[in-house]
């Protein structure tokens, strides 16, 4: 591995996002966290050499980068660039005794699935204190149904302990709660068990791991919203691809410009999976000026241009259960344009908010709150009363990158400005989140 890698979030920072009048310009968001964690853990299975360009680099993808060689799996490049992966065929990795996943639940989630087609033994996953408190049950129970040796801590945490050279057999799975992470986990064990192997999800949560394996040369079959691979499978020959914009970071910016986008805000190049744009109809609904110019298909998937204009009279909105896997990582911002929405908005049936990076559900009330904004936490979701103005004041990110551009976005379009203790925690999806906002107009 050589050139520049992502890792560490550096010192505390505070930043003081300061009111500006209006945001306006084009600016191309980093790249996919989702699809780059994806494409490197199955580049890595791959029985060919895989380049991927423009992977993400941020803090997140480095630990899956990372992971990858700690598996034995030759890489060059960097990235943000080109990393070019050897990939060791299905069952040719041959991990380390110990992988640091630091905050990525994405690859503690997905990992395991892999790792128990080799014939590694006890292989430690930890990660850092955020990501220690973050259920893993839900992938070691159904791995372990099907025969695999997926360990768990007490009380369901990490560390996961990880064996392969088991022979696992297919079975069918039914969520009880939608996660792409524990379908993809499901699936990717599926490769290796014998028979079939399905999942099926209350409502469908983002397939970028199913159109993966199908660009690689592997069957996914799909019933009545289930899906399932039938196993063993033996090769699988992941194409080149390019990682497309990242929905859930141009959110910010699609908020930001809702809310000050004068005379607008242009995001090209931004991955529209349907099943992540929920917050463009939500947005709609509030009587935000969002228009979305289709684009070509990148990674096997569609992509297009974003854009936003400022609208001062938002109309405040329910987001049923149905559509909260389309949306779950941007519902916090939800939160943030209905505290300039006219009445109550509530946000209903998204109780998984309480185990993201942070507990979202507490974090986007206390955040509200700290600006003036009126909120109120319920068992499974939040309730904002806006107002015309968001007064400002100030808020702490709490080891979650999502809150700390959402602080940065509030503050810009407050009445005092907000100040966003430990900012520097953004560089786990979006390093360069400040640059971006300054290169809009605004002061942070
Ligand atoms: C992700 C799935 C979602 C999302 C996370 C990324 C993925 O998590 O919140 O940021 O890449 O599969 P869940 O699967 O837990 O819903």
């Amino acid at each position: 591995m050589t050139g520049a890698r992502s890792g560490s979030l550096g010192a505390m920072t505070t930043l003081f996002a300061t009111p500006v009048a209006a945001l306006a310009g084009t600016l191309h968001v980093p790249t996919d966290k989702s699809i780059t964690h994806r494409a490197l853990l199955l580049a890595a299975v791959s029985d060919r050499t895989v380049t991927i360009d423009a992977p993400l680099d941020s803090a997140d993808t480095a630990a899956t980068l990372g992971a990858v060689e700690a598996c034995r799996v030759a890489v060059e490049g960097h990235l943000g660039g080109r990393v070019v992966v050897a990939g060791r065929g299905l069952r040719g990795l041959i991990p380390s005794p110990a992988i640091d996943c630091m905050n990525a639940g994405t690859l503690m989630r997905l990992l395991p699935g892999l790792l128990i087609g080799s014939q590694a033994d006890h292989v430690i996953l930890d990660g850092d204190d955020s990501l220690r408190g973050r259920p893993m049950a839900r992938v070691a129970t159904p791995l372990r149904r099907m025969g695999a040796a997926v360990f768990t801590s007490p009380g369901g945490l990490p560390p996961l302990v990880v064996s392969g050279g088991v022979q696992l057999r297919g079975m069918r799975h039914d969520l009880a709660v939608s996660s792409a992470q524990v379908k993809s986990c499901i699936l990717l064990a599926g490769l290796f068990a014998d028979g079939e192997t399905w999942v099926s999800e209350p409502v469908p949560s983002r397939d970028h791991t199913e159109r993966m394996l199908r660009a690689s040369g592997v069957e996914v079959m799909s019933v009545d919203g289930a899906v399932g691979i039938r196993g063993p499978v033996a090769h699988l020959n992941l194409p080149d691809l390019e990682v497309p914009g990242d929905f859930s970071s141009a959110a910010f910016h699609l908020v930001a410009g809702a809310l000050l986008g004068d005379p607008d805000v242009r995001l090209p190049g931004v991955n529209l999976n349907p099943l992540r744009t929920g917050l463009l109809g939500v947005m709609r609904r509030m009587g935000v000026d969002v228009e979305v110019i289709p684009g070509p298909e990148v990674a096997g998937e569609p992509a297009g241009e974003l854009v936003v204009r400022r609208t001062d009279d938002l109309r405040a909105t329910e987001v049923s259960p149905e559509e909260v896997p389309a949306m779950i990582d941007e519902l916090p911002l939800v939160g943030l344009l209905a505290a300039r929405a006219r009445g109550t908005t509530r946000v209903r049936g998204a109780a998984e908010l309480r185990v993201k990076e942070s507990d979202r559900i507490t974090a986007v009330v206390r955040a509200l709150r700290g600006m003036g904004v009126a909120a109120e936490e319920l068992p499974d979701g939040f309730a904002v009363t806006g107002a015309p103005t968001i007064p400002g004041g100030s808020m702490d990110a709490g080891h979650d990158h999502r809150f700390a551009m959402l602080g940065a976005v509030a503050g810009l379009a407050s009445r005092d400005g907000v100040r966003v203790a430990g900012f520097e925690v953004a560089a786990v999806s979006y390093p360069r989140f400040a640059f971006d906002l300054a290169a809009l107009g605004a002061v942070v």
